[in-house]
């Protein structure tokens, strides 16, 4: 076989068999296939797209391009959920403890923060002593011992997506939906778990611009899940405003520990959360209905056990629980600094790529792979889109060590005089067909 062939194939739009695809992923992993090739075949899939068997087959190629996580010896069906990532997204820290206190085990492996989007490992590096890069025994440890694991990827899981997306990145094919759904899926599948609820940010703080895009790529990965046998179902959320109050490593992990004693009850994140969570419960087959699976995640929260459950955890894999209930035990900032409205108004839009771009230049989070992070650092974001505002009144406090970033952009914030309607924060559903 040769890279050539398989290049001039996809360029002049024909669909590559599993066993080209299989030779092209197992070459890129291993270096006997040259960047140059690589980088021309994502391109031309970038333009030409991929049948639903042509993703199928990259996905499974990527998978078994390293380890996998073998988690069969734990009882019950294992859950995991996956956000395609924005502003202030802190669910995995809530939901995640929530689903381990109803019965489900919880298995999720998550990221580093890159860019204008934070990452869960990040935050949960702002609880002292918080073991997050865990072996594949520790990793199911955890799973056995308190319900939950979730850790930064563990060994040598896709290094064929490794190579590919360092690839993408450099070569603007990243925004493609086939790519896309090979890299996340294949992690998912190598993760181990054996139901998925998937995340599908929509809007201007999101990967997915459109709502159209958002379908597609959700419909794409919900028929790869399908087809390999996973429990799957997706949720399009909206991602036009952050995500909370709090954006910022350790300020994420206090508002998640709020919502998670009860407080913040009717806010975007809080619902957002614990819909997430019923979803997850009704795939791990703890309730036969939605409405079963949300009452019992508010029991959950409201008994105080799916605090137990994080506080059990934390402790489990060395981080000091204490820190939950004592914020001034979390990194911190020594400055304050308040963005007021110039004007009064109703907020009409929020731009939450510019205050992701914000928290990185603080220190909060990585324009480069091998940045240090400041924890302590972020956004207290007061009001929402739809709220009225007066003249002069906070909508922002910086929480600095020195490092301000650059000015906000002009129009990161739309303050009229015209009312807004709130949006809702669930767009749509996607079921497998
Ligand atoms: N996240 C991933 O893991 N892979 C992609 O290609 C895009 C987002």
């Amino acid at each position: 076989m040769r890279m050539y062939d398989l290049i001039y194939a996809k360029k002049t739009g024909a669909a590559l068999s599993p066993e080209q695809i299989a030779f092209w992923v197992e070459g890129a992993a291993r270096g006997s296939v040259p960047d140059e090739q690589s980088a021309a075949l994502l391109m031309a899939i970038c333009w030409r797209g991929m049948t639903v068997p042509e993703t199928l087959a990259l996905t499974l190629a990527m998978r078994d391009s390293g380890e996998r996580v073998d988690l069969s010896a734990i009882p019950g069906l294992k859950v995991d959920k996956h956000s395609t990532g924005g502003v202030g997204d802190k669910t995995t820290l809530i939901l995640g403890p929530i689903v381990a206190a109803c019965g489900v085990p919880c298995a999720m492996f998550s990221g580093r923060g890159l860019g204008h989007t934070g990452g869960t490992v990040d935050k949960y590096a702002a609880i002292p002593g918080l073991r997050v890069e865990l072996s594949q025994d520790e990793f199911r440890q955890s799973l056995r011992a308190t319900g939950f694991a979730n850790s930064a990827q563990t060994g040598d899981i896709t290094p064929a997506d490794r190579k590919l997306y360092a690839l993408r990145d450099i070569t603007a094919t990243v925004e493609s939906i086939p790519l896309i759904t090979a890299s996340i899926m294949s992690k998912k599948l190598a993760g181990g778990a054996d139901a998925l609820v998937l995340d599908v940010k929509c809007g201007a703080g999101a990967f997915m611009k459109t709502r159209d895009d958002a379908r597609t790529l959700a419909r794409s990965m919900v028929a790869v899940g399908q087809a390999h046998g996973m429990r799957i179902k997706a949720l399009i959320t909206r991602m036009e405003e952050p995500l909370g109050w709090a954006i910022g490593n350790a300020l994420e992990v206090r508002e998640s520990v709020q919502i998670l004693k009860g407080g913040h009850a009717g806010s975007d994140l809080a619902r957002m959360s614990f819909r997430l969570a019923a979803e997850m419960l009704l795939l791990g087959g703890a309730a036969p209905a939605l409405a079963e699976a949300e009452a019992q995640v508010a029991d959950c929260v409201a008994s105080g056990r799916a605090m137990a459950t994080f506080r059990a955890w934390v402790a489990a894999n060395g981080g000091d629980p204490a820190a939950l209930d004592d914020f001034t035990r979390l990194p911190g900032s020594a400055h304050r600094l308040e963005v007021r409205a110039d004007r009064a108004g109703t907020l009409q839009a929020m731009d939450s790529r510019a205050l992701g771009i914000l928290a990185m230049e603080m220190g909060g989070g990585r324009a480069a792979k091998d940045d240090v992070l400041d924890l302590g650092v972020g956004i207290e974001v007061h009001r929402n889109v739809g709220d009225a505002v007066e003249k002069g009144e906070p909508i922002l406090t910086l929480h600095h060590n020195g490092r301000t970033g650059n000015p906000l952009p002009a129009g990161w914030v739309d303050i009229e005089d015209r009312p807004c309607p709130k949006a809702p924060w669930l767009l749509e559903t996607i079921e497998p067909g």
